[in-house]
Order: C-alpha cells, then sequence, then structure tokens
C-alpha cells in the first residue's frame, strides 16, 4: 500500500484521532458482536503504547443526524476498557468545548471515546465546518474505520484536508492487503460464495468476480431466487427483485460465456405462507408451489456447496444462505453449515476471506472463527473493494 501508515507517525504526547467502525450490534446496551471492536485493538494498543493521546470517532447505526439514546456509543465504552484492560474515558459529543476539555485532560496513553458521529447530520453530509472542528480536536489522524471507507463522510474524507497528517490503522492496512490479494492475484480454483437478500446489492461484486475468473460461483440467500424465477421456476412467495431477473439472466449468460461454474441451491426450507411455525420442511427447489417460502438451503446444498470447495485454493463468502436471525426457528443452519465448510476448505489450504455481519456471526455461532484466514470487518465495505471501487476513505489518505 501506498498510504501512509500509523507506524510511519511519531505520536509521542500528540492527540491521535483514529476513526474505527464501531458499528455493533447492541441489544439492551450490551455489546452483541464485538468482532469490529476487536479488530481495532491492535491500532488502539499501538497508539496507547507510542504515548499518543487517543481520541476514537465512529458511528453507530443511523441515526439520521438527531440524538437518540439507542445508538449511542457508551456502551461500547465500556466494552473497550474491559478488552483494553484499562479505563476509557466517554465524551457525550463529538465535538465542541465539552470535548475539548476533556481532549485537553488526557495524558499519554489514554483513550477517550467520542460520542456517536451520525448524531450530527453534518457528518454524512461531509460537511467542511464539521470536519474541520473535529480536525481541530487532533494533532495527526489516522483511519482504521475500514468498515465505513467506503463512505464519503466528515470523519473519512472531509477530516484528512485539515489535518497535519492522515495515515492507515493496522486494521485498515490488513484488510487491503488481503483483500487486495484476492483482487490481484488468486490462488486457483478462486470459489466465491454470496448470499443475502438482494441481488441488486451483489450485481457489481458478481461481474467484477467473473471478470477476475473465479472459477465457481456458489449463490445462496433469497437472491438466488430471482435466479429461479428469471428462468422459469415457481419460487412462489419467496423474496424476488422482479426488476433484476433481466439481470439475473445476463449473468447466468455471462458466466457461462466466461466457464464459471455457477451454482444454485438444489434445495430449501420452506414453511406454509398460511401457517409459517408449523409447517417448516426441506423440498427440492422444483417441488415450491405458490403457497411456500423459502427462508434457508436445505442439507442437500449445503453439501453440494461443500464438495464445491473441496480444491478451493481462495475461498471468499459474503452474505446469509437463509434468514439466518431466525435462530430458533434453525434457519441459520444453512449459514452455519456453509460456515464449518469453509472453516475446512481453511484447513486444506485454502485462503477464506469471511464478509458481512451475517456471514462473521454465523463463523462464530459454528466455533470456526480461528480456522478462517481473514475475517472482514468491512460489509458494503468489502464488497464495493471487490468490486474494484477506489475506497473514499482509503483515497484521503497521505501517500507515503
Ligand atoms: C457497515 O456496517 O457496513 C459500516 O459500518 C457502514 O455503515 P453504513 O452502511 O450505515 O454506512
Amino acid at each position: 500500500m501506498n498510504k501512509l501508515s500509523i507506524k510511519d507517525l511519531d505520536l509521542r504526547g500528540k492527540r491521535v484521532l483514529i476513526r474505527v467502525d464501531f458499528n455493533v450490534p447492541l441489544k439492551d446496551g450490551v455489546v452483541e458482536d464485538e468482532t469490529r471492536i476487536r479488530g481495532a485493538l491492535p491500532t488502539i494498543n499501538y497508539a496507547m503504547e507510542q504515548g499518543g493521546r487517543v481520541l476514537l470517532a465512529s458511528h453507530l447505526g443511523r441515526p439520521k443526524g438527531e440524538r437518540a439514546e439507542k445508538y449511542s456509543l457508551r456502551p461500547v465504552a465500556g466494552h473497550l476498557s474491559l478488552l483494553l484492560g484499562q479505563p476509557v474515558a466517554f465524551a457525550e459529543d463529538c465535538i465542541g468545548p465539552d470535548v475539548k476539555a476533556k481532549v485537553d485532560a488526557l495524558k499519554d496513553g489514554d483513550v477517550l471515546l467520542l460520542e456517536n458521529l451520525r448524531f450530527h447530520p453534518e457528518e454524512e453530509k461531509n460537511d467542511e465546518t464539521f470536519a474541520k472542528e473535529l480536525a481541530a480536536l487532533c494533532d495527526v489522524y489516522v483511519n482504521d474505520a475500514f468498515g465505513a471507507a467506503h463512505r464519503a463522510h466528515a470523519s473519512t474524507a472531509g477530516i484528512t484536508k485539515y489535518v497535519g497528517q492522515a495515515a492507515a490503522g493496522l486494521l485498515m492496512e490488513k484488510e487491503l492487503e488481503y483483500l487486495g490479494r484476492v483482487i490481484k492475484d488468486p490462488a486457483h480454483p478462486f470459489v466465491a460464495i454470496l448470499g443475502g437478500a438482494k441481488v441488486s446489492d451483489k450485481i457489481a461484486v458478481i461481474n467484477a468476480l467473473i471478470d477476475r475468473r473465479v472459477d465457481k460461483l456458489l449463490i445462496g440467500g433469497a437472491m438466488a431466487y430471482t435466479f429461479f424465477k428469471a428462468q422459469g421456476f415457481t419460487v412462489g412467495k419467496s423474496l424476488v427483485e422482479d426488476d433484476k431477473m433481466p439481470t439475473a439472466l445476463e449473468i447466468i449468460e455471462r458466466a457461462k460465456a466466461a466457464g464459471v461454474e455457477l451454482l444454485l441451491p438444489t434445495d430449501h426450507q420452506v414453511v406454509d405462507s398460511f401457517d409459517p411455525l408449523q409447517s417448516k420442511k426441506t423440498i427440492p427447489i422444483e417441488f415450491t408451489n405458490a403457497g411456500l417460502v423459502g427462508l434457508d438451503i436445505g442439507a442437500e446444498t449445503v453439501d453440494l456447496f461443500s464438495r464445491a470447495l473441496a480444491d478451493a485454493k481462495t475461498v471468499i463468502w459474503n452474505g446469509p444462505m437463509g434468514v439466518f436471525e431466525e435462530k430458533a426457528l434453525g434457519f441459520d443452519q444453512g449459514t452455519v453449515g456453509v460456515a464449518r465448510a469453509v472453516a475446512e476448505a481453511a484447513d486444506r489450504g485454502a485462503t477464506v476471506i469471511v464478509g458481512g455481519g451475517d456471514s462473521v456471526a454465523a463463523v462464530n455461532d459454528a466455533g470456526v472463527a480461528e480456522r478462517i484466514t481473514h475475517i472482514s470487518t468491512g460489509g458494503g465495505a468489502t464488497l464495493e473493494f471487490l468490486a474494484g471501487d477506489e475506497l473514499p476513505g482509503v483515497a484521503a489518505l497521505n501517500d507515503k
């Protein structure tokens, strides 16, 4: 990477503003998945060890420019303090005189977490005055928020014009290195597994993967139904993007022309739309009738996808295979099955990269996280990077 790194900076006694992506799921004020917080620890620890006065800034959720308690980062300060084994101070806002006073009181090695940047509408507007106010809090700026690097916001892009130095953090560097390798020079066979509700979210990445000679493309999740319906299958009441059916057919044709093996589910878990709780069953795709809703892939498909990974040397996976959040009803099983399958591919020596909230959660649920080569903290950012787009949060950093 040709961007300045945190390792190139002199941090001693400096106010170091680190943009992190602490957009984590919270339930009743408790952090439900700490992957992103853990991801930022190497950078935070490094800045502390170097004697920096650390200010952390993040967004959480989409509060639409208004202060809302449920989007407060306060619980994250408590969680981070446990992980760091030292107190983490919290500021009730991210700009203003009270924040400035808290920053001025920091000693070398202290950590202060600022309140949600998105409580100010100016953050997402990449407002210049807001960016300047953030910049005025620090001496040097570090962007470690890979997950938000696809956003050109005040704290990821605008701020870099008003700080002395703008460098990448260690997580940002690690993400760019792993994902960059997949883009530039993947070892073959290269297999991509994509899921999630919508084809529209994944079109750019699918096309880029086909161009980059992915060998196999495995598609699960609700987005598979758009492919099925486009080919004339009955999908019942399953989720379909009707306007994306021509795109699905184009993708099938492009894959065929490029010699990419495109695999869709062969069976799925369905419920009757009139009796969703009692009617769950697994059936072949072609047995779907008008009253059924598909909510997860079936065991036969998990097996099909696992076999497709047998000789894989590079695997990327983004997106759940079904309504993963319905764990009590067992609709997480397809996604958890794929998590196990990609871990086995990693055990056989494949480079395996998993991204996206649900896929990462499934890897954790299946207890296989340690076996995965790289767990990306990005959702949309990972997809945009793999699609070949320049990420504004990276582009804005100083060159080495
Ligand atoms: C994410 O969760 O993908 C990032 O934190 C970015 O969040 P956003 O999609 O609300 O900008």
